[in-house]
């Protein structure tokens, strides 16, 4: 096999990849992406067979111990999640100076980053034992950082986990109870419908943010700080913000009538302008996630007797114009998974500020597992990806005065 290393050493070549899409980084067992046949398996397990069975918790599991737990070892890993959600009291009062209209992924990148002061001096990351813990760390914490988050920027005050919700119900209450009467009203499709999203948006091999928290990762940085850079990662347009840009760009078009003239500035090369929630690095063919999506967006909204009805038909009338569109057909652009994911989130009241947040929630698993399955090789070869230099090579310097 070409030894690309070997290659560079022998000839003083290297490979020029804008964007990486031809280069594999790493080696991993966790995530497998067949684009052309729109395949995603978690630890071999079909994406499609996981969202029908398992909750997000257990998938969780899953991506970190590469098996499906029984019910003893469900039990047992949510009871050591339930143990960690609780955060530090002192940082609460990160949450008290940021800017009122602070974006709650400006918030989740500092106080996640913040983690790393809490957990650094006695962190051993050589000790598989204390990865394992940080990957329950990371999960249990973050869903209660997150509900601060969007507390905070709301000016309501917190509300704490209780232990006897499951994870994906704490999540919600910890958004929506009262902190007066501790309780809010959960109907069980908003929970099955979260968990859906947390459990598609889980793991998805090299991405951006994935590879970014790897990259961070090589340099054996602290992990709460390397999240935190993945989540920066996430926070773009073309990656986490799709979904939030998607609605936006729903309510934009506001009518089935105007989604002819939008279809046309996608198309048009002097707008820079796309259809938000259609394309895929990866998928060609369709994005199975999108398909779980489409049929919970669908359930969610008959089931809460939506006022997000319009929005779903205009959703489902611009994917049909578009599928039948040369444009979309030819460059093979499909729904990807945040076509829908954003109606659904819109229907369970979750702010649209917070819709990256509850991407990035999903992902920590993933961006956890991924760093702990590169920590745990023999040799962790740090990151540098080479550059293709363009300017002049060696100039002469000039003095100030002969400038
Ligand atoms: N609308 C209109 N045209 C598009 C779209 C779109 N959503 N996506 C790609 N294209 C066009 C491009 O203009 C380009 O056309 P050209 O060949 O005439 O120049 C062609 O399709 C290929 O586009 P690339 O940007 O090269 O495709 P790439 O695979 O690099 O990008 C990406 C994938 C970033 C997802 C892109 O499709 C996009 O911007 N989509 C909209 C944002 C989005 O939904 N992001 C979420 C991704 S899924 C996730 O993160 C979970």
């Amino acid at each position: 096999m070409l030894d690309i290393r070997d290659l560079y050493a022998k000839t003083g070549m290297f490979t020029f990849n804008p964007g990486y899409t031809a280069s594999g980084s790493c080696v991993s067992a966790i995530t497998y992406i067949d684009g052309g046949k729109g395949q995603l398996l978690y630890r071999g397990y079909k994406i499609e067979d996981l969202a029908a069975n398992c909750t997000f918790i257990e998938t969780c599991f899953l991506l970190l111990y590469g098996e499906l737990p029984t019910a003893s070892d469900l039990a047992d890993f949510e009871e050591r999640v339930k143990d960690e959600m609780l955060v530090h009291e002192k940082l609460k009062d990160f949450f008290k100076d940021f800017n009122p209209k602070a974006h709650p992924m400006a918030i989740m990148c500092s106080v996640i980053g913040a983690l790393s002061s809490f957990y650094h001096e006695d962190l051993d990351i050589e000790d598989p034992k204390q990865r394992e813990r940080v990957a329950i760390q990371m999960i249990a914490k973050f869903p209660t950082l997150a509900a601060f988050s969007s507390r905070t920027s709301m000016g309501l005050p917190m509300v704490y986990p209780r232990r006897d919700l499951s994870y994906t119900e704490n999540f919600l209450h910890m958004m929506f109870s009262d902190p007066m009467d501790q309780e809010a009203v959960i109907e069980p499709v908003m929970t099955e419908a979260l968990d859906k999203i947390l459990l598609l948006h889980a793991d998805h091999e090299q991405n951006a943010s994935t590879s970014t928290v790897r990259i961070a990762g090589s340099s054996k940085a602290n992990p709460f700080a390397c999240i935190s850079a993945g989540i920066a990662s996430l926070w773009g347009p073309a990656h986490g913000g799709a979904n939030q840009a998607c609605i936006e760009m729903l309510q934009e078009i506001g009518e089935a009538e105007n989604i002819p003239k939008y279809i046309e500035k996608a198309k048009n090369k002097n707008y820079p302008f796309r259809i938000m929630g259609f394309g895929h690095r990866v998928y060609k063919n369709f994005d199975p996630r999108a398909t779980v999506m489409a049929k919970m967006c669908k359930k969610v909204v008959e089931t809460m007797d939506s006022k997000n009805q319009e929005m779903l038909s205009i959703a489902l009338e611009l994917e049909r114009i578009a599928l039948e569109n040369d444009y979309f057909i030819s460059r093979k652009l499909y729904p990807n998974v945040d076509f829908y994911s954003g109606i659904v989130l819109q229907e369970l009241s979750i702010p649209t500020n917070m819709f990256t947040v509850i991407f990035a929630l999903a992902r920590t698993i993933g961006w956890v597992c991924q760093w702990k399955e590169m920590m745990s090789e023999d040799t962790v070869k740090i990151g540098s990806p080479r550059q293709l230099y363009v300017v002049e090579k060696c100039k002469e310097f000039v003095a100030m005065n002969e400038r």
